[in-house]
């Protein structure tokens, strides 16, 4: 990772200086975006969906990864100063298109089918947003949900639905503020 990391060693320190200016970025840490930036590179989806922008930290590492595999990412983020943010901080990433407003309202609009899904918007929502989304995966599809530790009560509904559903197998890993990844099996 250390190549990546000196070859955009320019775009990360200004997240880094934005993170540090502004604490209700919420992005996620440096591990997570590391091993997203591995299961997408593994996997090697077509197309990628994340919920959740805020100020395009996690996208900007979707989006190097899916460069590797010519795969694009949809983001979607409700907070006009955050998607604007990310807007500036993604200008140069050609494979990310940007959606402002509710993923609720949003979801059921998207032409695509995804392969590798990140949600990590409103944890109240995480339930709302996999119904949503079960009729746009594509078969062994990835889901991968942040926060399920740290958060674990505000999202106890999606795990147990994920958990007990027969359309999903699941793993959550204790890394961070803990990530549950599902393969939709249908
Ligand atoms: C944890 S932050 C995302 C951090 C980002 N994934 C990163 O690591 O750089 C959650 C973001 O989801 C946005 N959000 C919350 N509810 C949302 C919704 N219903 N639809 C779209 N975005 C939402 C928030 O405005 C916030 O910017």
């Amino acid at each position: 990772m250390e190549r990546i990391k000196q070859k955009y060693i320019h775009e990360l320190a200004r997240f880094e200086v934005q993170k540090n200016n502004n604490r209700r970025l919420w992005n996620i840490p440096q591990q997570t975006a590391e091993l997203l930036f591995t299961l997408v590179k593994v996997k090697s989806p077509r197309h990628i969906l994340e919920i959740g922008t805020s100020n395009g930290f996690s996208t900007f590492w979707l989006s190097l990864a899916a460069e590797t595999c010519g795969a694009f990412v949809d983001t979607i983020e409700v907070d006009e100063d955050r998607f604007n943010l990310a807007k500036k901080n993604l200008e140069n990433r050609d494979n990310v298109i940007q959606h402002f407003g509710k993923a609720e309202l949003i979801i059921p609009d998207l032409q695509n089918k995804y392969d590798f899904v990140f949600i990590d918007a409103g944890k109240i929502n995480y339930i709302n947003y996999i119904k949503l989304l079960i009729n746009k995966l594509n078969s062994n599809s990835l889901v991968v949900a942040d926060n399920v530790i740290s958060h674990k009560g505000t999202v106890k509904e999606y795990l147990d639905y994920i958990e007990s559903s027969e359309l999903f197998d699941s793993v959550t890993l204790n890394i961070d503020s803990g990530l549950n990844i599902a393969t939709y099996i249908k």
